[in-house]
């Protein structure tokens, strides 16, 4: 199939792209670079730069590159915290982003789309792990407007027949040898970390350790960047057999904070200083992904399940990228 991928030069994106092309479909990345990286970028893609807020953009797009199968749609203000300072760019941009790409998508015949959603939907889970019956409850504007997106598409199978698989992801980490995690602001717990590891920066800060958790600090869902790669192309794969779908997807385990600065320690043999500060507004004490229906229905099965195989990943990636993409 060919495939647009939008925020390609992303992290996850990336990542995608280039599963994309070992299994053999053609890729077209759009990106506009806000936070993405051209090197990110496999070689095997064709990459476009432009920007979803400007509707001339995609048209452009799907002119110069018709025949798209299939659209995967990672681009995005992805920050919870900054969502909780800028609303608007979340609950008004991502959502006429999307609605732009939709509208050109939808008019140049594309019936086929994933979404990259979040589990900053279940900001009040009733049980753990979190299925896909949990009640909505988005946690910040950010998660609401992925919400808001599932929901248009929601309309736009049922009038326009297109066939969508949402997919709300739990934390995405680890790197693969070709592409990596290069954010900034980087707010991902183990970068951070690593950075302390490379001599970046001299100490961690967890928030908070009064959690009623086995250690008191969060305990959170990790979940491979090339298995979540690896769960787009099933369900893009799956579309035209199953129809439309709507999936946690994380590894099903949860670790602590202190689980994960410990596994760090013995990854890089670096003792990784660290200091407790406050909580953070809005972090609920546990969140794990039940991703039975994935496995299940697709047979999505992750290669990596642990946490100590997903930092000893991201750290073979930092340490000889330590500058990111700007090395
Ligand atoms: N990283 C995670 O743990 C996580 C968890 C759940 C969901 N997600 C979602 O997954 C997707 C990818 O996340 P990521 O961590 O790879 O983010 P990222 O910031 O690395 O990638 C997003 C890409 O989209 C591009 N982009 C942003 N706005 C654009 C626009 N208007 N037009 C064109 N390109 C644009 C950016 O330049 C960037 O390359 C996002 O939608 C995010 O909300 C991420």
């Amino acid at each position: 199939m060919k495939i647009l991928v939008t925020g390609g030069a992303g992290y996850i994106g990336s990542a995608t792209a280039s599963e994309l092309l070992i299994a053999g479909h053609q890729v077209v990345v759009f990106d506009n670079l806000y936070q993405g990286h051209r090197q990110a970028v496999p070689a095997g893609a064709v990459f476009v730069r432009g920007d979803l807020a400007r509707r001339e953009d995609i048209i452009h797009l799907f002119a110069d590159h018709p025949g798209i199968d299939g659209i995967m749609h990672f681009a995005s203000y992805t920050l919870v915290g900054e969502s909780m300072q800028k609303p608007l760019l979340y609950l008004r941009d991502n959502l006429v982003n999307a609605a732009n790409l939709l509208e050109v998508a939808v008019g140049a015949g594309v019936r086929r789309f994933i979404l990259s959603s979040t589990a900053n939907l279940f900001d009040d889970p009733a049980k753990m792990p979190i299925d896909e019956y949990e009640r909505i409850v988005p946690g910040s504007p950010y998660g609401e407007s992925k919400f808001f997106i599932e929901r248009m598409l929601h309309w736009f199978g049922r009038i326009y027949g297109m066939r969508y698989a949402c997919l709300r992801y739990f934390n995405a980490s680890g790197d693969a040898p070709d592409c990596g995690e290069d954010h900034d602001p980087e707010t991902h717990l183990i970068p951070l970390i690593l950075q302390v590891a490379l001599g970046q920066r001299e100490q961690i800060t967890l928030f908070g350790d009064d959690y009623p958790t086995p250690d008191g600090t969060c305990v959170r869902d990790y979940v491979h960047v090339r298995d979540l790669a690896r769960a787009h192309i099933l369900a893009m794969e799956s579309l035209d057999r199953l129809g439309s779908r709507t999936y946690n997807l994380g590894n099903g385990s949860g670790f602590s904070v202190y689980e994960v600065l410990e596994t760090a320690r013995k990854v890089t043999g670096h003792p990784i200083p660290h200091v407790v500060g406050p909580r953070r507004a809005g972090d609920p004490a546990i969140l794990v992904a039940s991703s039975e229906s994935i496995r299940r229905e697709l047979g999505w099965n992750p290669h990596y399940p642990d946490i100590e195989s997903i930092i000893q990943s991201a750290w073979d990636w930092h340490r000889n990228h330590p500058n990111g993409y700007g090395a």
